[in-house]
């Protein structure tokens, strides 16, 4: 079983896709332990709560030291016996001792087609400013694995989207969040049901 912590820090409509996959009965190996935030206002910790799920404002601005901040982290994902992570509109990095204690077992989404359009600043609107800055026809939504480095570990589904004449980044981020929508619930759906074929296996 795939006991996710979602990490958001924004809207939190990636995890409200996610979390309608679980209610639908359409990720029967998956559950959300809980749901963490730098920003106590955001519309995730709202969804989280209003679904009787734990919320957390957690930033490392509360802690004296980036290792005091990790170590809570850590804690708390302990306490809520969460064993993955999905970063869903996290627009904060992961501690590397989160990562390391995490390894293979946190993924993210990205609102471009890795490994373009990635990388240090590459996020929100920025992203599509980029892609139609640079004549592109084509973009599109990523699910990849995290490691110590941004918006670099393997791919685990890709979904493409075109991009339109007279498109803002507005209404590209708009398309590609549509496609956001179709595939994290599809790759959290694989990695779990990939897992639970293991576990038979080994059983
Ligand atoms: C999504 O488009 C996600 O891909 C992007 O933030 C948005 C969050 O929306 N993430 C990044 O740019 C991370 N580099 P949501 O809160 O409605 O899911």
């Amino acid at each position: 079983m795939l006991s996710i912590a979602v990490f958001g820090s924004g809207a939190g409509s990636n995890f409200m896709a996610i979390l309608t996959a679980i209610q639908q009965g359409n990720l029967p190996a998956a559950r959300i332990s809980l749901v963490l935030s730098n920003n106590s206002g955001a519309g995730i910790l709202g969804i989280a709560r209003a679904n009787g799920l734990p919320a957390i404002h957690l930033s490392r601005k509360q802690f004296p030291d980036e290792r005091s901040f990790a170590d809570t982290v850590l804690s708390m994902l302990r306490d809520h016996g969460a064993n993955f992570i999905a970063l869903a509109g996290y627009m904060k990095q992961v501690p590397p001792e989160v990562v390391a204690a995490y390894r293979k077992r946190i993924v993210n989404i990205h609102p471009a087609l890795l490994p373009r359009f990635g990388g240090a600043g590459m996020y929100g609107l920025r992203v599509h400013e980029a892609v139609l800055a640079s004549g592109e026809t084509t973009s599109g939504a990523t699910v990849h694995y995290v490691d110590e480095e941004y918006d670099n570990g393997p791919v685990v589904l890709q979904q493409t989207v075109p991009v339109l004449p007279g498109d803002t980044p507005a209404s590209l981020a708009a398309r590609v969040l549509a496609a956001e929508h179709q595939i994290y619930p599809a790759a959290i759906g694989r990695i779990a049901q990939s897992e639970r074929a293991a576990e038979h296996h080994h059983n």
